[in-house]
């Protein structure tokens, strides 16, 4: 009995800080189109190619136990289990984000999670935040819109969302953005339907999800790529590592790559999916990252979380672990849990006098100029609301109209100086979208 008791005391692992409920799948990427020519990744020699791949979906702000359909991002995070290790795609169902200073993340989390009082979700905390990062209006947009709350995970696109780096056998680097689009079609939630549902089903998406997968109606997206050449960088007219802007598709079109498809729910929830620990760090050589700060960041935070939630031989658990690699070499040793031999008696020392553990700088990346100054604040001054502007006049009226009383019902309870700030940044995007909030706020008392 006491054996029983004291492991049942220590089932529980620390939830994701943020993205914390969610739903995993296995599958397969097939390469469909050849871009051998902008990387030397082995996923991408040929045409044809396939390789196992492991899926995460998530919503963003809500705790493990939180509904799945609330009006917010969904994560979409993806592992390719390639034969030169795992290679992590941790990306959203948004091509934006919030904020491009990586400084500001824990305060995004603690504005979207609850007052540390009240224990209740607070939406001063929450818009006051937002309407003082004016940059946050293009993501804002979207999650207020009708895409704020996805019908299920199969209904929704993802999106890498970083500008992210290709580079190719003769050392050229290609600056890219990844785009997952969904072949189910788009479909949304209103915030009626999903009050309802919810009374109903906590669970809708991850049931929706694992109940396709059984039927085998496996859910499908296809892999895009938009390349920038590396030159194009200094002379883009906006910021090209700016995390707040997308690229439009006419001055970089979408460039077909591959399909990816779920196939199979995992045998155990927990081992798979909560033990899962994602990080934008895992790359293979030909695929690596810009120098976006946003980026650089997630780079540090993703391994670190797992050392914490999951422990620091996180990797050897087998969802983690790069199993379709055809070699593994780690500098790792030792450490809680190291279950898998920790590399026998070899010493592990480098640089030593039998070739082993060597670095192997054919993997080292060409230098790169952009970015070249290290200043927190190396953004050129581009215009916020260009992009929400843009987006704002790309809806039909029913959209605008469903923008205008999604926000208001969100932000009620915000203090009227802070909705008004929101309308004063809604209206430089268009003074249609800061009339339109306006009367919805005024209709609903929120102002
Ligand atoms: C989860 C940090 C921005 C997508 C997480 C976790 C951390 C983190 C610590 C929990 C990881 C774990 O416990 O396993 C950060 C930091 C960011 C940032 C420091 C910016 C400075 C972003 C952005 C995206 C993103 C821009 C999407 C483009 C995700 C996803 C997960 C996640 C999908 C859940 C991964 C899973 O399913 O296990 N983030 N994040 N994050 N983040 Fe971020």
């Amino acid at each position: 009995m006491l054996e029983k008791l004291a492991h049942f005391d220590r089932e529980v692992i620390p939830e994701r800080r943020m993205h914390a409920k969610g739903s995993g799948a296995f599958g397969k990427f097939t390469v469909t189109h050849d871009i051998s020519q902008y990387t030397k990744a082995a996923l991408f020699s040929q045409v044809g190619n396939e390789c196992e791949t492991f899926v995460r979906f998530s919503t963003v702000a809500g705790e493990r136990g939180a509904a799945d359909a609330e009006r917010d991002i969904r994560g979409f995070a993806t592992r390719f289990y390639t034969t030169q290790g795992n290679w992590d795609l941790v990306g959203n169902n948004t091509p934006v984000f919030f904020h491009r200073d990586p400084l500001k993340f824990p305060d995004l989390n603690r504005a979207v999670k609850r007052d540390p009082r009240t224990n209740l979700r607070n939406p001063e905390n929450n818009w006051g935040f937002w309407t003082n990062l004016p940059e946050s209006l293009h993501q804002v947009t979207i999650v207020m819109s009708d895409r704020g709350i996805p019908k299920t995970y199969r209904h929704l696109h993802g999106f890498g969302s970083h500008t992210f780096s290709l580079i190719n056998a003769a050392g050229e680097r290609h600056w890219v953005k990844f785009h997952f689009r969904t072949q189910q079609g788009i479909e949304n939630l209103t915030d009626e339907q999903a009050t309802e549902l919810i009374g109903q089903d906590r669970e809708s998406h991850h049931r929706d999800l694992y109940d396709a997968i059984e039927r085998g109606d496996y859910p499908k997206w296809t892999l895009y790529v938009q390349l920038m050449p590396e030159a194009d960088a200094a002379t883009y007219r906006l910021h090209p590592f700016d995390l707040t802007k997308v690229w439009s598709k006419k001055d970089y079109p979408l460039v077909e790559v591959g399909e990816l498809e779920l196939n199979r729910n995992p045998e155990n929830y927990f081992a798979d999916v909560e033990q899962a620990a994602f990080t934008p760090a895992n790359l293979v050589p030909g695929i690596s990252v810009s120098p976006d700060k946003m980026l650089q960041a997630r780079l540090f935070s993703y391994g670190d979380a797992a050392r914490y939630r999951v422990g620091v031989n996180h990797h050897q658990i087998p969802v983690n672990y790069p199993r379709a690699a055809t070699l593994v070499n780690t500098y790792h040793r030792d450490g809680a849990m190291r279950v898998d031999g920790n590399q026998g008696g070899v010493p592990g020392v480098e640089p030593n006098n039998f070739g082993r553990w060597t670095e192997q700088p054919q993997h080292a990346e060409p230098a790169s100029a952009a970015g070249a100054v290290a200043d927190r604040f190396d953004y050129r001054e581009d215009d916020d609301f260009e992009q929400p502007g843009d987006l704002f006049r790309s809806m039909t009226e029913t959209q605008q109209q469903a923008l205008f009383d999604n926000t208001a019902r969100a932000i009620k309870g915000a203090r009227t100086e802070t909705v008004e700030k929101h309308i004063a940044n809604c209206s430089r995007a268009d003074p249609a979208y800061g009339a339109g909030v306006r009367k919805s706020c005024e209709a609903i008392g929120a102002l």
